[in-house]
């Protein structure tokens, strides 16, 4: 019964618009229809805006910050401090994605004469992968890119958040902070922050001048170092009793970094018992060795299966390897399909999976209940373990 009542909703929405494509297709003064709120979305959240990078830097030994603008024409969305942009990329013949946080604040991407919005990139780390290496190596000024921004959950939201932020970070997890924290010294986010910066040695800070030149009453920026080096200030790991000596009565947590380091501080502010609510986190990527992810089949070999790709009329037969995504299985056949977060996240990649086995890690799985009992996937998230056949969009 169900089933009929959903045919006919569907059914009655379709009259609509054919009744209403037929208005405007006979000439009536309906033809010069705007649609205001459609126009303003899209201006907010293009579906793709050309940059060009008008500035390199290094911003430590191993990262290195690049500006981008708008190419002739375009302007920069909106975003909020926190938030990452996706990049369209061909490497060595391989079109990708890659999700980077944006690390400039919001106010510098809408005012002045050449507004303009930041990434930093790691390059040569284990958690680094190969896209980051070379945009590290090669992005120079003048070149130019298509970015897909804003995306991402990972922002102050006052209704949610409590005032208070402590903000645990790693590696590359620090530049969503040096983004917020630029924003509330310049006024236009109501919120103190506290960042713990937890590094192995001094040599890996990434942006310590450019955060210890904005610290203030709102903003504070504590590194936390972990190696054996002599370090006049906080030593040892991102523990429950650093972050308690760091936080108030009331505080929201807000942790981006390496997988290692998302695990041990959500470890250790669930010791705190610090309710689910008051924790935001921001990972990005798949996991690098997901037999190592719980639930994951015991003692499975590695192997290389059949992928059966089904985009409208048209069918492909491409390898996957039980080691990668069906995204990365795709990247390396040609086949284009959406991504942004690649971790599960967005839902961008969603994909019918029409047979065959496969593993979707439990925190990389960002599928609505309706997916999941429909047998849909994120390719971004999911693992074959048996030949398989997918529906993806034709893009
Ligand atoms: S790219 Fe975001 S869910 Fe796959």
């Amino acid at each position: 019964m169900k089933v009929k009542g959903f045919l006919k909703d569907v059914t009655g929405a379709s009259r609509v618009t054919n009744a209403r494509r037929k208005l405007i297709e006979s000439g009536s003064p309906e033809n010069n229809y705007r649609d205001h709120i459609r126009e303003v979305a899209d201006e907010l959240h293009p579906k793709a805006t050309r940059i060009v990078v008008t500035k390199v830097e290094d911003v430590s030994p191993t990262a290195r910050r690049f500006t981008f603008e708008a190419t002739d024409g375009d302007k920069l969305p909106p975003f909020q401090a926190g938030q990452y942009a996706s990049l369209d990329l061909e490497i060595n013949g391989t079109l990708t994605t890659r999700p980077y946080s944006i690390s400039s604040a919001p106010f510098e991407a809408r005012t002045g004469e050449h507004p303009f919005f930041q990434l930093t990139i790691r390059n040569g780390r284990p958690e680094t992968g190969f896209a980051a290496n070379w945009l590290y190596a090669n992005l120079k000024e003048g070149d130019k890119l298509t970015a897909h921004l804003p995306f991402g959950e990972f922002h102050f939201e006052p209704l949610r958040d409590s005032k208070h932020v402590v903000a645990p970070a790693g590696g590359s997890g620090i530049t969503p902070f040096y983004a917020m924290a630029k924003e509330i010294e310049h006024g236009t986010l109501d919120m103190d922050l506290t960042i713990l910066y937890g590094s192995v040695s001094t040599k890996d800070i990434i942006l310590e001048q450019q955060l210890k030149a904005i610290q203030s009453d709102r903003v504070k920026f504590v590194n936390v170092i972990s190696g054996d080096e002599e370090y006049d200030g906080e030593k040892g790991f991102l523990s429950r009793d650093l972050i308690k000596k760091y936080s108030a009565e009331d505080t929201t947590y807000f942790v981006c970094g390496p997988l290692p380091m998302y695990h041990f501080v959500k470890g250790e502010l669930e010791a705190l018992h610090v309710p689910a609510r008051r924790i935001r986190m921001e990972v990005f990527g798949a996991p690098r060795d997901v037999t190592a992810a719980e639930g994951y089949p015991k003692d499975f070999e590695p192997k290389k299966f059949k992928l059966t790709v089904l985009r409208g009329i048209q069918k492909d037969v491409i390898e996957a390897d039980s080691r990668e995504p069906l995204t990365v299985a795709l990247e390396r056949a040609g086949i284009k399909n959406n991504s942004r977060c690649r971790s599960g996240a967005c839902g961008f990649c969603r994909t019918k999976l029409v047979s065959g086995d496969v593993f979707v890690p439990a925190e990389g799985d960002g599928r609505r209940r309706a997916d999941k009992q429909f047998g849909y996937v994120h390719a971004c998230s999911t693992w074959p373990l048996s030949d398989c056949t997918i529906r993806i969009p034709i893009l």
